[in-house]
């Protein structure tokens, strides 16, 4: 993963490791040009590579409904959310390029099938209303999570989620407009609303990755502070926030053990299938093969405009090398 001209660094020397963790538990932000410890710059890379995928990938699902948009209002919208998410990828492997890894290796790696990207796109997406469940479900679970890695302890990757959220915000707000006006509609615009969240709650949660006894990353990355909050923490805060929203424009959550708890104030969900979940993530899921066919067929198609920017970019250091001398 490492480009040859990056020197591979020494073991960790335990005295700069512990000045290190003394910068992280004093709550300062690592910037590249500073040390780190070779595993928290590989887990930043493996975490910033799979979100970039992630955005990337999100493209293909909504990417689908754009010509078939009810309304030029909602094809205004939603072909904005879509270059969003393309933008999005591009920045996050820029802030993943700040660790010393070239962006081609990551898509090299998406590519070939070897790298992940969230569960989440692995669905189909069936009819309008679906457009409507991502940007409400999907970017609203985006927007738990990344509001939390604005805190993150590496900079580039903190700040880059400030930018992110802000258009996260405008993603969901379209979604939930898209639900309510379904939900208000006709008999079966309704149903087509009810069905999309029947299809999308579940792998919805499935976002905020295994429960925390089953995740092999949360401790380390929350004593470096790259996450701030496990992910069934993360999980029952998107719950919180959404279970009421739901019941406002009318919809049924697909689960029938929810339960509010008047003591902890908290919605209390069913059983996750992680079966399910960890199918997906191994390649199972119902668009896995469609979704990396796709990505790779729009890589062969741009190899045109990436050589032409290559060739126009190598025109102009011509120029500057020329005009310097
Ligand atoms: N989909 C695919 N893989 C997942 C996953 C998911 N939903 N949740 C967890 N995994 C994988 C992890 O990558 C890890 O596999 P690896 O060791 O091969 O990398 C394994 O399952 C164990 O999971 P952990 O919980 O231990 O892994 P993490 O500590 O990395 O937590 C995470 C997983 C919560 C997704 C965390 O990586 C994270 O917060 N990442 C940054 C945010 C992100 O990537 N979001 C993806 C969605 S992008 C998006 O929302 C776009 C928006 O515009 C809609």
């Amino acid at each position: 993963m490492t480009p040859s001209n990056v020197a591979q660094p020494a073991a960790d020397d335990p005295i700069r490791v512990a000045a290190f963790e003394g910068r992280i538990a004093a709550g300062e932000t690592i910037e590249p040009k500073d040390w780190m410890p070779e595993r928290y710059r590989k887990q930043l890379i493996r975490m910033m590579s799979q979100h970039a995928h992630s955005e990337v990938v999100g493209m293909l699902p909504e990417g689908n409904w754009i010509t078939r948009a009810p309304s030029l209002r909602r094809k205004m919208s939603l072909l904005a959310k879509v270059q969003d998410e393309g933008g999005h990828g591009l920045y996050i492997y820029c802030g993943t390029e700040t660790l010393g890894v070239d962006r081609h290796d990551l898509i090299d790696q998406l590519l070939s099938g070897t790298a992940k990207y969230s569960s989440i796109f692995n669905y189909p997406t069936l009819t309008w209303a679906d457009m409507g469940a991502i940007g409400w479900l999907v970017d609203g679970a985006a927007i738990v999570n990344q509001t939390v890695l604005a805190k993150c302890s590496y900079g580039p990757y903190a700040r880059a989620m400030l930018r992110i959220c802000k258009e996260e915000n405008f993603h969901k707000r379209q979604g939930y407009e898209i639900m309510a006006t379904l939900s208000k509609g006709t008999p079966a615009q309704k149903a087509m609303a009810q069905d999309a969240l029947n299809r999308w709650w579940w792998p919805s949660l499935m976002m905020f990755g295994p429960s925390d006894k089953d995740s092999p990353h949360s401790a380390e990355l929350l004593r470096w502070k790259v996450k701030r909050k496990s992910n069934d923490e993360l999980r029952q805060r998107f719950v919180d926030l959404t279970v009421p929203q739901a019941h406002a424009i009318a919809l049924v959550l697909p689960d029938p053990d929810l339960k509010h708890n008047t003591d902890t104030n908290h919605w209390e969900i069913g059983p996750i299938n992680w079966d399910e979940f960890f199918n997906v993530i191994k390649g199972n899921g119902p668009c896995n093969r469609e979704r990396l066919e796709a990505r790779r067929r729009a890589h062969a198609e741009g190899a045109w405009v990436r050589q032409a920017a290559e060739a126009y970019a190598a025109k102009q250091r011509g120029r500057a090398q020329s005009t310097a001398a």
